[in-house]
């Protein structure tokens, strides 16, 4: 009866101070109750649309206060129709008192999330549940507005989003660490002459994977387009287990046609501060969690980001801070080397202290689609090193020349035959062209302070680890 006249509500809108006065309806799931000496319950009612609960006030005047109400627990859903008043309570605008409680369905007291705190190791055996944690529920409405902010931001400056596909015959990164797509029966699989499984009679008719990276699909946009972007999953057979490595991530990859690597910093560096003044300005509740629960300086962190720039170092010059820093690092720092993670982040975390985009690296341990700068050793590569994390994006100008592009393949053994749509980018009418890749989980630790990788994506596929 009631409910034809009452407002439907989210518990977000109904902690606004411009609900009070109306009579709504609230839908959600019981966080806590507490029952007062004199005839009420208090029952904190959140629906995940916002960090904060709504406080419910239940009277022992409702008909079902002692069959239904007195019964509520953690977990349970219920349907609340009642009056919103201003709150007497300090931190919140707004209470409900209502006329009306149902229950959807109860919460014994099984229910694993109950009211203390759990250790993100034992949420993340329970990752179907834990979107309804303070937590969880933080992260998701951050990954949602994180997400939102890079498409507005690539829309702003006129890139397009474009699909790539998902599966491919290309190994963009030349690391080899793809998953085979296939539905050859493995225990029965066709051979050739010399034995070896005939990928030739496999579903494609060639041997097929899941993407590395959309890039190199991107930059056949690019070169019609001009300016595009990518916002997809992306997967890596690396056998790496560490706090930063997924084997399902996604990635945003924009691609732009007359962009030098400068450029491509530029466009990088802008994006990075979008997302993080957006976080602060769009999810202050989600973010004040975070700083007080993950990591104290976070939101200052942040600030100090925005408003600073960014340092751009070339790789030799890296290297020559990492050898006279008197710092003893695992692994033995020389020119050519890999940058391990302890140096990318004893240069950001400790020498500089904020983001650092490094540029310039070796030839010899970049991808062959990086363009070759005049020296002949070095390409224009570009990683974005930050705090705590390390890399969060990788990039580069791209090789325009063909000639030089198939050495490049030749050196990193690259089947040629699998790539010359690629080199017909450089055939017909080529053009400087740049990209890089943000790895998007590693934004969203870089914005929660969540130290692990595995918290920050709702179903976290590692090796060995594939649930739900
Ligand atoms: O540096 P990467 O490998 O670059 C590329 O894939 C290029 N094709 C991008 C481009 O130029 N269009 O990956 C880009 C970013 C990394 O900086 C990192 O943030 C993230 O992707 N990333 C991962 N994130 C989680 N788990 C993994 N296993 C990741 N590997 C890379
Ligand atoms: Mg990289």
């Amino acid at each position: 009866m009631t409910e034809s006249i009452a407002e439907r509500l989210s518990v977000a809108d109904a902690r606004k101070a411009d609900a009070i006065g109306k009579t709504v309806l609230l839908k959600g799931w019981v966080r806590t109750r507490r029952d007062s000496k004199v005839g009420f319950s208090f029952i904190e009612l959140n629906d995940g649309s916002s960090f904060g609960n709504i406080q419910v006030l239940a009277s022992k005047s409702l008909n079902n206060y002692d069959s239904v109400v007195k019964n509520l627990n953690t977990g349970c859903s219920i349907r609340v129709v009642g009056l919103v008043k201003e709150s007497p309570g300090a931190g919140q605008a707004t209470e409900v008192e209502a006329t009306e409680i149902e229950l959807y369905g109860a919460a014994p007291s099984s229910y694993p999330l109950q009211k203390k705190r759990h250790s993100l190791e034992f949420l993340r055996t329970i990752a179907h549940l834990r979107s309804r944690t303070n937590t969880f529920g933080a992260v998701e409405r951050i990954r949602n507005r994180v997400s939102f902010s890079i498409h507005q931001y690539f829309q702003e400056r006129g890139f397009f989003y474009v699909h790539t596909p998902l599966i491919t015959a290309s190994d963009c990164e030349g690391a080899g660490q793809m998953f085979r797509v296939s539905t050859i029966d493995p225990s029965n699989p066709p051979r050739n002459e010399q034995g070896e499984i005939d990928y030739s009679q496999d579903f494609f008719g060639k041997p097929t994977y899941l993407t590395v990276s959309g890039q190199l699909e991107g930059e056949t946009f690019a070169c019609g387009l001009g300016k595009i972007y990518t916002f997809g999953p992306t997967f890596r057979a690396e056998n790496s287990n560490t706090t930063r490595h997924l084997a399902e991530f996604w990635m945003i990859e924009p691609e732009a046609a007359f962009y030098e690597l400068e450029d491509n910093m530029e466009l990088a560096e802008g994006l990075l501060k979008r997302i993080f003044s957006d976080v602060l300005e769009f999810c202050p509740e989600e973010m004040a969690f975070f700083n007080k629960q993950f990591d104290t300086t976070l939101t200052e962190t942040l600030q100090h980001i925005i408003q600073s720039d960014f340092v751009r170092l070339t790789y030799t010059e890296a290297v020559d801070i990492l050898k006279t820093s008197g710092n003893s690092f695992e692994y033995k720092v020389e020119w050519g080397i890999d940058l391990q993670s302890e140096h990318e982040r004893y240069l950001t975390e400790e020498h500089f202290k904020k983001p650092v985009i490094l540029y310039n690296y070796p030839r010899s341990i970049k991808p062959f689609y990086m363009r070759v700068n005049e020296d002949g050793k070095t390409v224009r590569a570009m990683d974005v090193l930050v705090p705590k994390i390390g890399e969060i994006i990788g990039g580069s100008e791209r090789e325009t020349d063909l000639e030089t592009l198939q050495i490049r393949m030749d050196e990193q053994g690259l089947e040629k035959a699998n790539y010359s749509w690629y080199e017909d980018l450089r055939r017909y009418g080529t053009v400087p062209h740049s990209g890089f890749g943000l790895g998007f989980e590693r934004v969203i630790q870089f914005v929660t302070g969540i130290a692990n990788i595995r918290d920050v994506i709702p179903f976290p596929r590692t090796p060995g680890s594939c649930e739900f």
